[in-house]
């Protein structure tokens, strides 16, 4: 049995680190673990412009911990007006690092996103020509839809033809959740990729209703059955480098969690690394971790593999209810996994 996991430093491909107050409260949770993190674009206000993401990476950065070496890599909101011409400059100057396709009204602070991919056709051909990624949130939001087919329908409708569409363009199907897109991502010769969230590996839909609702187990797209889990538990040990980590943490205050119409969104980013590392072992591929979060996201991205190196050992820690007032995932769990911070 390894008790001392030895491995390059990861980075998140998907976090939510929100603003304000917030931002101050869940920043150390994030650096802590990661050197870098692909930090999502919907605030309240979207981040759509260089100059809003440049200002926010600002407001990042002051708010980590001091000494900390932190690569906030940022994102830009694709509306239906966007302007091509600030995306490829964005990703020339190195301020985007990729744009961001929230279906309008999928989930939280989407309410400007697309309501037609044809209204951003200009830009996904500069963005296929420039080699700036997509980022997909890919849910469709017909109502007549199943929630928990949402993903899947996705694929079929508005996937699938993107890919014949825009073949160069390079995606990134993220927080996946089903085996139908783990079957997709898994067969696309190249261009595609997928980010697999902590929770997603551990729970499955049964978790929001155990006992009572519970909230903090509802996030977006939400859990599916237990042959998804499986599936996608697979997927992130197989080593197969078109899957890697993207935790998809999403604070939201209890009063936002907890009420007649609660948020979407579980906040895993204090415990992410060691939840990820349980799954691993359960499945007996601990020896795949490094790969899967570390080396597989910097190789779709064209990014250098970190220098700096965290351990994990096996000693038992008690998850707290709650972490800086925001209940963390596994809350009231010990999990068997501890991580020396490195800051
Ligand atoms: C995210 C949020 O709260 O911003 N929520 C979630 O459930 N994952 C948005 C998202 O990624 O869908
Ligand atoms: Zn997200």
């Amino acid at each position: 049995m390894i008790d001392q996991l030895e491995m390059i430093v990861p980075d998140d491909w998907h976090v939510h680190l929100r603003d304000g107050e917030t931002l101050n409260q869940v920043i150390p949770n994030t650096v802590k673990t990661f050197r870098r993190a692909v930090v999502m674009p919907n605030l309240r206000i979207p981040i759509a412009t260089m100059a809003a993401a440049r200002a926010y990476r600002n407001r990042i950065l002051s708010a980590c911990p001091s000494r900390t070496r932190f690569t906030p890599l940022m994102t830009a909101y694709l509306t239906d007006d966007i302007s091509t011409e600030e995306l490829k400059r964005g990703f020339q100057e190195g301020v985007f690092t990729a744009a961001k396709l929230y279906p309008a009204n999928a989930t939280t602070n989407s309410a400007a996103g697309v309501t037609d991919v044809k209204h951003i056709h200009s830009a996904l051909v500069a963005m296929e020509r420039i080699g700036m990624p997509l980022l997909i949130h890919g849910e469709v939001t017909d109502i007549s839809v199943d929630v928990f087919d949402r993903e899947a329908v996705f694929i079929e409708r508005l996937l699938k033809p993107l890919r014949q569409r825009y073949p160069d363009l390079r995606m990134v199907l993220e927080h996946i959740t089903t085996e139908q897109a783990v079957d997709f991502v898994g067969s696309a010769d190249q261009n595609l990729a997928a980010t697999i969230t902590p929770h997603h590996l551990h729970i499955n839909r049964n978790a929001m209703f155990a006992g009572g609702l519970l909230s903090d187990f509802y996030c977006l797209p939400v859990a599916k059955r237990e042959q998804h889990r499986l599936a996608l538990r697979r997927a992130a040990t197989s080593g197969d480098r078109r899957f890697f980590l993207g935790t998809d943490s999403a604070p939201h205050v209890r009063s936002a969690k907890e009420t007649s119409c609660g948020c979407a969104g579980i906040f895993n980013a204090p415990y992410a690394l060691e939840s990820y590392a349980l799954a691993f072992d359960q499945e007996g591929k601990l020896d795949r971790l490094e790969a899967f979060a570390s080396l597989h996201g910097p190789a779709f991205y064209g990014l250098p593999v970190n220098e700096e190196r965290i351990i994990l050992q096996r000693d038992k820690q008690l998850v707290p209810d709650l972490v800086n007032g925001f209940v963390p995932f596994h809350a009231g769990e010990t999990l068997p996994w501890r991580l020396q911070p490195r800051v």
